[in-house]
């Protein structure tokens, strides 16, 4: 069934859970995400991104998820906007029968310039409004993702800032984080800590200073109530990067976000975790592989049945490490 994301979070809280928030473009992911979920008693978060709508159309992936509720009844699903850029953008999606709305005020409506607390504020507030009217969950972010080393928000093409990032802005100050809460009255609140968006987060390993764990532990401290998001969550398997690249991929060294620390983060409040490009990577090596293994092969079926595979073994793994396994 569709429930909204306060629901799904109060639970996880409750429980000590976190939940993966996988996004969603197509037929291959939603049944990966889905089965994997359906063989760990878990559940769903799916969530659709400007990208995607633009990808697929809105439609598309609208009836996608729902088939998805059709077809697995006994699984709680949220259907999330990821990153809205205004609040005329997620009320749209909110009239498409979305269950959640990310109205992320962290930017100004082009997604890419970082926005004062004022504007975050008065954006995000205008939406809780307007969602709570409807039965929806409001997702805010307070800080802008990016890297700790360099200030840049490190994808080119997707959502995140231009230009070079402060030390302010890259880790969200639990003092505001309280204001903006008690401000705008989200359901859950993204935070920065060191991750960006795609596979480029870190040249090495992440130390604690350039993934603040810690920062995740002081604001939990000052707003316990307040369900807590991680973006940029992958992890970037580096299985995964070997067989891409042994199958004539050629991605440079490049480190995620271990799936030991978001387990620390779910100790201390993070409740949704936000995961795709991990499974771009098993996709995409899945493929090559397939195609390099099998050249004689030409029915996309086959090879997209491997991807669905990959990535369903990436869904599997995180539902068992976030503890989000047996709670559908
Ligand atoms: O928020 C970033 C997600 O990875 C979505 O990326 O805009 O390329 O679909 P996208
Ligand atoms: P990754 O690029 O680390 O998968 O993060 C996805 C995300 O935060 C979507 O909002
Ligand atoms: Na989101
Ligand atoms: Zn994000």
């Amino acid at each position: 069934a569709l429930i909204s994301m306060r629901q799904m979070l109060d639970h996880a809280a409750e429980y000590g859970y976190g939940v993966p928030a996988f996004n969603v473009n197509n037929l291959e992911q939603m049944r990966a995400i889905m089965e994997a979920a359906d063989e760990t008693d878990s559940p769903v978060i799916v969530q659709a991104s400007a990208g995607a709508r633009k990808y697929a159309g809105a439609p598309f992936l609208r009836h996608l998820i729902l088939a998805a509720v059709e077809e697995f009844p006994h699984i709680p699903v949220v259907m999330h906007q990821d990153h809205g850029t205004s609040p005329a953008v997620c009320q749209r999606s909110i009239q498409l029968g979305f269950s959640s709305v990310m109205m992320d005020g962290s930017l100004k409506e082009d997604g890419k310039t970082p926005a004062d607390y004022a504007y975050n504020v008065d954006v995000t507030r205008r939406t809780v409004e307007m969602a709570h009217a409807c039965g929806v969950s409001v997702e805010g972010e307070l800080g802008c993702l990016g890297s700790l080393e360099t200030g840049m928000a490190g994808e080119e093409d997707g959502v995140g800032a231009e230009g070079k990032l402060d030390m302010e802005q890259l880790l969200t100050d639990p003092e505001e984080a309280a204001e903006f809460v008690k401000a705008t009255h989200v359901d859950a609140l993204a935070i920065a800590i060191g991750t960006s968006h795609g596979a480029y987060k870190f040249t090495q390993p992440p130390t604690g200073d350039t993934l603040s764990i810690r920062r995740i532990k002081e604001i939990h401290a000052r707003i316990p109530e307040t369900h807590l998001v991680m973006h940029g969550s992958s992890s970037v398997p580096q299985e995964w990067l070997a067989i891409i690249n042994e199958f004539g991929g050629a991605i440079p060294e490049t480190y995620g976000v271990p799936v030991e620390e978001i387990v620390e983060g779910i100790k201390h409040g993070v409740r949704k975790v936000n995961v795709d490009t991990d499974l771009r990577l098993a996709s995409t090596g899945a493929v090559r592989r397939f195609l390099a293994e099998n050249p004689a092969e030409f029915d996309p079926r086959k090879f997209l049945k491997a991807s669905t595979a990959a990535m369903k073994a990436i869904c599997k793994a995180r539902y068992e490490a976030f503890g989000t396994a047996g709670n559908a």
